[in-house]
């Protein structure tokens, strides 16, 4: 048995041939690629009393004892390898990667920058390091990583995708989102399908304001791919073809699937998102009730939840996306969470004395249906509070080429009333970023009326 790097127990299987230990090696490798980590860590503990293959297998073995959230013994592991083998870039990168899950991001920063020093061109640490400079703000020596990993790996495309991402989320001047279009469309000369990069593509021409050269892209992708969700919505965006009431549920699926790992990073970090703040200033604004039960409708990773927590009795959250819907069980604030249509749910929901609904109506166009779900789900003076892109022209709505729709405050002040609702504040704010601008939106709270206000 391997030991535990805190126990003493003697290792076994030191009498291993070096040839026999290494091809044992190799099959645990394979078991762990595969996903079998009982195989993988049966086979692995034994090569670690062998001298020929200590060292790789307390790395592996590391990364193993992580993926069973033993994160501490796979850390444990993983410097005893990183000791008896200093100069190995592939474990400081692995190490770096446990801390970071772990949310220890100096101890993970350090892994990679050790990774980086020992082999400059490694490209997992090049690009592990700038994600995370990246994530901290440290923008100026992230874009020079970036632009590191790609001068050294002109054939992957990640770091395509991720150093053009990198020049549309933070540009200095137009010419960043001009280059990120080049670099996209290089990406996409290496892997043509790349659902990313076509995207990426598609939303840095948005930034442009080149809508047709967008469309163009959409169009392609399209062609090639009739049931993909994204370039579908994204013609309708650009429109192309006709816009639905709103969103579609695979097309929401998609998206927010994809992007909920880096959600909270890039909303926070890099497009200074403030809706949930905003909302809940707007909601403490009303004449205070304690004891609310809640409904967070779109509730993504829960940024909201913890915020809204302090004001509930009861907090329920719901997300078509159970990706979106995973990272807000892990903050650990929300009662119920369900994976669901929101105005599916609120049609079968129980009563509520407060919906909130941040940054989600911009994947409505049609606000009547949500209204009066809303109306039929909140008790007798119940408040809905949620936020919205601004529109400012004569159409009620308008799905734009970002994606995302715009509304005009004449309707939605006109809507609310048809669906019983009264004292309806909607505030002039700006919520989050996009290429480099910030975007115009509402901050609206209305009270359901009882029947008899009608
Ligand atoms: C931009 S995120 C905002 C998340 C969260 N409210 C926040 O402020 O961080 C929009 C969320 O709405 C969800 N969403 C969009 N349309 C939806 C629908 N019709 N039903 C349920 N969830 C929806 C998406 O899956 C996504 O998680």
């Amino acid at each position: 048995m391997l030991r535990d790097p805190r126990s003493d127990r003697k290792p076994d299987g030191h009498a291993l041939p070096k040839k026999e230990a290494i091809a044992r090696l190799r099959h645990a490798m394979a078991a762990h690629q595969a996903g079998d980590l009982d195989t993988a860590e049966r086979l692995y503990r034994p090569l670690a009393g062998v001298p020929a293959t200590r060292t790789d297998t307390l790395h592996y073995l590391g990364v193993l004892m992580h993926q069973r959230g033993r994160s501490e013994v796979g850390v444990a592991f993983l410097r005893q390898a990183i000791s008896l083998l200093p100069t190995q870039p592939d474990a400081h990168n692995n190490l770096g990667n446990i801390h970071k899950e772990c949310g220890d991001l100096e101890d993970a920063e350090a892994s990679y920058r050790r990774a980086v020093t020992l082999a400059p061109a490694h490209p997992q640490a090049l690009g592990n390091l700038a994600v995370l400079l990246e994530a901290r703000g440290a923008d100026d020596e992230a874009r020079l990583v970036y632009r590191h990993w790609l001068r050294t790996h002109p054939a992957d495309v990640r770091a395509h995708y991720f150093y053009g991402r990198f020049l549309c989320t933070h540009p200095e001047r137009r010419e960043d989102i001009e280059s990120a279009v080049d670099i996209f469309r290089s990406g996409l000369g290496i892997q043509p399908d790349h659902a990313g990069l076509l995207e990426a593509l598609g939303m840095a021409l948005y930034g442009l304001e080149r809508i047709d050269e967008a469309t163009e892209v959409y169009r392609a992708w399209s062609t090639r791919d009739p049931d993909h969700p994204v370039p579908r919505h994204m013609l309708a965006a650009c429109g192309a073809i006709d816009a639905p009431d709103r969103a579609d549920d695979a097309y929401i699926r998609n998206l927010f699937d994809r992007f909920a790992n880096s959600f909270d990073d890039q909303l926070i970090g890099h497009l200074a998102y403030r809706a949930p703040d905003a909302l809940v200033a707007a909601i403490d604004n009303l004449p205070h009730r304690d004891a609310l039960d809640v409904l967070d409708a779109g509730c993504g990773t829960g940024l909201c939840g913890p915020l809204l927590r302090a004001r509930a009795r009861r907090l329920v959250g719901v997300d078509l996306s159970a990706s979106m819907i995973d990272k807000a069980a892990a903050r650990g604030c929300y009662d119920e969470l369900h994976e669901a249509e929101l105005t599916r749910h609120l049609d079968d929901a129980s009563r509520y004395d407060l919906v909130v609904c941040a940054d989600t109506l911009v994947y409505f166009g049609e606000l009547n249906t949500f209204f009066n779900a809303t109306y039929r789900a909140l008790r007798d003076h119940g408040v809905v509070a949620f936020t919205l892109e601004a529109l400012d022209d004569e159409r009620p709505y308008r799905l734009t080429p970002s994606g995302r729709y715009r509304h005009s405050a004449t309707y939605v002040a006109r809507a609310l009333r048809d669906a019983g609702f009264d004292h309806v504040d909607i505030a002039p704010d700006t919520l989050r970023r996009e290429a480099g601008r910030w975007v115009d939106g509402w901050v609206v709270t209305a009270r359901r009326m009882s029947p008899g206000e009608h």
